[in-house]
């Protein structure tokens, strides 16, 4: 039977991650952070980055952008927080409590959506993808690192098998690259732009996808809609 992740089970998980999440997880996901960082800036502009935990990536964006975070455990935001404040980063317009699968902002909100390592931690990730085309504008792309799945074989029987256990710590083991290609082809407009397995060791991915501009919206140039208020 498929292992069931929660919300709250998530986000206590992420609470208990916080005090040492940067010591492990930093240096792992580096390079990827870099690499999602980079194809972003090539659009800039308003961006959000979903998922942002303590704020790791954020002193990686050039200040031309400006930037939101949202992420669904408080603990991990504190730590973002701090690092605004500590760091000076007057780019960050926003640092908010949110969840990935209902978000609080209007439609074509954004320029980018950045999601780091994020969509295999959510309990419902299409729900979550969804929200992320609503919330960019036409014309811009959502950006994500992520680890792919085997989906069959050996390894995905082991991925399922460990389920039970990465599930209580925050993140799913399985989940197969079909899972994005199915989802793309459910919403108008959404495409399938580029996906490359990331270095080190190739076992994370980047995935973009664009959100087309309607023939007759040429006005789409920008994100049109301020973030709500600024919250460091
Ligand atoms: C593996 S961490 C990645 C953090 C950061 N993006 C990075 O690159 O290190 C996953 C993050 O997703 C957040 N998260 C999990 N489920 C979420 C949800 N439903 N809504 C918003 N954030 C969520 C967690 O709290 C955690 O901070």
């Amino acid at each position: 039977m498929a292992t069931q992740m929660q919300t709250e089970q998530v986000a206590n998980a992420y609470g208990r991650w916080a005090p040492v999440y940067d010591l492990v997880f930093g240096p792992v996901f580096r390079q990827g952070r870099r690499a999602a960082i980079d194809v972003a800036e090539k659009i800039g502009g308003r961006i959000l980055e979903v998922g942002v935990g303590t704020g790791i990536s954020l002193p990686g964006y050039d200040k031309a952008n400006r930037i939101t975070g949202v992420d669904i455990s408080e603990p991990m935001l504190e730590k973002a927080r701090q690092r605004v404040r500590a760091l000076h980063l007057d780019h960050i317009e926003q640092i908010a409590v949110m969840d990935a699968e209902n978000m609080d902002f209007p439609d074509n909100s954004f320029d980018v959506v950045v999601a780091q390592y994020v969509i295999t931690s959510v309990p419902n990730p299409e729900k979550a993808l969804d929200e992320f085309a609503r919330v960019v504008r036409p014309g811009g792309e959502i950006v994500i690192t992520t680890r792919v799945g085997a989906g069959k074989g050996l390894r995905g029987q082991i991925e399922k098998t460990l389920m039970p256990v990465t599930s209580r710590l925050g993140f799913r083991t399985e989940f197969a690259f079909s899972r994005y290609t199915d989802w793309a082809a459910t919403v108008p407009g959404i495409r399938l732009v580029e996906h490359r397995a990331l270095p080190p060791l190739g076992h994370f991915s980047l995935v973009r996808f664009e959100k087309a501009v309607a023939a007759n919206d040429s006005t789409r140039e920008r994100a049109l809609t301020p973030a709500n208020e600024v919250v460091q």
